[in-house]
């Protein structure tokens, strides 16, 4: 994992200034300063992963129907927005390699498909970033999934996501050997912070848009936040420049 912990990370690559989870978004995270990315990962109905937050089409994309039973050859004529294609895994890890970002890969698995998203995701991950300086950090909601990427690739960082933390977080942590705590900043309790912070833990919030929420976790012990207010967050002069067709 990049050290020091980047503190922005682009919440579904561009956050709410591109469409979310392309390369564009993933682009123009980069361009404003960002040093870190989250985008979620499911796979296809040929196994391949791509990046989409839901398990179905229809929000993100012009498609129809659910990830999971979709060809690649489907997916890959859809439009996500503004004419961007769906990324796959692969794609995103090139771009993020190329342009020096850590990459937060969240392993997004259709429900009943958690097993196979890990280990393809694991797999890949592992190859893609082979000699990488930074490698991804992996984060999932489903424990199965992160117990998987911990056989499959133990090199690759995991963190365990969250939306309230539960009380015995920290022997899941230890299970999957883990290495830090993601959780939704809505909930995020003074207990938990003391116990991450006593075991040197980074907690990372999602989603955080405002900055006197941010100043106000940061003071309580979060290391890093997830927004979608790229322009809140962004270097100012990078975000100038762009403004101003720079
Ligand atoms: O990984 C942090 C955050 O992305 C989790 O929520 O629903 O945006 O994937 P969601
Ligand atoms: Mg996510």
């Amino acid at each position: 994992m990049q050290s020091p912990l980047p503190r922005w990370i682009a919440h579904r690559g561009g956050g709410s200034l591109a469409p979310e989870n392309t390369l564009a978004g993933i682009r123009l995270a980069a361009r404003l300063g960002f040093r870190a990315v989250e985008f979620d990962v499911m796979l296809s109905a040929d196994g391949t992963p791509f990046l989409i937050h839901d398990e179905t089409l229809e929000r993100t994309t012009n498609g129809h129907g659910p990830v999971c039973a979709t060809p690649d050859r489907v997916l890959h004529r859809l439009d996500a927005g503004q004419g961007e294609s769906l990324p796959t895994l692969a794609q995103a890890a090139a771009l993020c390699r190329e342009l020096g970002l850590l990459a937060n890969v969240e392993i997004k698995p259709a429900a009943g498909h958690e097993r196979q998203t890990a280990k393809v995701v694991a797999r890949q991950c592992a190859v893609l970033w082979q000699g990488a300086a930074t490698p991804p950090l992996i984060s999932s909601f489903s424990m199965d999934a992160l117990a998987i990427a911990r056989d499959v690739a133990p090199e690759i960082p995991r963190g365990l996501l969250f939306d309230a933390v539960p009380a015995d977080w920290l022997r899941q942590l230890h299970e999957v050997r883990g290495v830090t705590l993601h959780c939704n900043a809505a909930h995020v309790v003074r207990d938990v912070l003391a116990e991450a912070n006593a075991s040197s833990i980074p907690v990372l919030c999602y989603t955080v848009n405002c900055p006197e929420q941010a100043a106000m976790l940061l003071a309580s012990g979060v290391s890093a936040f997830f927004t979608d207010r790229l322009d809140l967050f962004a270097e100012t002069s990078a975000y100038k420049a762009l403004q101003l067709g720079g």
